[in-house]
């Protein structure tokens, strides 16, 4: 399993550095923190079922919940799940990758906080989503930077080397998203840029598959 995020949930390490030198800044202080700014552009497209996909502490989860939506998250992280269910928002521990509960008949499945860089292979990722969600349901997607970049990361700050062990993961812009969704059987139906972050709501035809 990629991607030991734990040392960033523990506050320990405050920003991933890719292989490229590019540094991206973790915000886990938004992370731990309720849901807010362009989290409720992606929280109002939620209108049934909801899947967070490596849901962290589970901020958007609990927000879905307390709106009346139902709502899990999973996330291969002890210290996620345990965070989540802290603050009451249901989570099961495991790897997105491998067998879910509902596959196939969630309502929508969110990919938050840079999480479409999960694996390091976008479009198998996103496929995976796309066979989550029902005909019909929609995989919420935040972007970062321009195009389609694929590498590795390690966390940075995580003690006194500097940096924990690099592991696969890829950064995607939305210019780059339509061809990526196509491929996976969706479309992009909607767009936000909104400061720093962009969101965009990738659907899934009601005729695919
Ligand atoms: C960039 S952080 C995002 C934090 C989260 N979205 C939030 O709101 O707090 C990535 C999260 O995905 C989890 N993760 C990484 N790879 C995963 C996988 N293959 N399956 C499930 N969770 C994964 C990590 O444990 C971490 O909590």
């Amino acid at each position: 399993v990629t991607g030991g995020f734990d040392p960033a949930l523990a506050g320990a390490a405050t920003g991933l550095e890719l292989a490229d030198g590019r540094r991206v800044p973790l915000p886990v202080r938004r992370w731990r923190a309720a849901a807010a700014g362009a989290d409720h552009w992606m929280l109002d497209r939620c209108a049934g079922p909801t899947l967070d996909l490596g849901c962290g502490p589970g901020r958007l989860v609990a927000a879905l919940r307390a709106a009346g939506v139902p709502a899990l998250g999973v996330d291969h992280s002890h210290r996620a799940v345990r965070l989540c269910r802290e603050r009451g928002a249901p989570a099961v521990r495991g790897d997105l990758f491998a067998r879910l509960p509902g596959e196939g008949g969630w309502r929508h499945a969110l990919l938050a906080d840079g999480n479409i860089g999960i694996g390091g292979d976008p479009a198998v990722l996103l496929r995976r989503a796309a066979a989550l969600v029902a005909p019909g349901g929609s995989v919420l997607v935040e972007t970062a930077g321009d195009g389609l970049w694929r590498g590795r990361a390690r966390l940075l700050g995580t003690g006194a080397g500097g940096g924990g062990p690099w592991f696969p993961w890829a950064t995607v812009g939305l210019a780059a998203l339509p061809a990526l969704a196509r491929s996976a059987g969706l479309r992009v139906a909607g767009a936000l840029h909104c400061g720093e972050r962009g969101i965009a709501q990738l659907v899934r035809d009601a005729g695919h598959g």
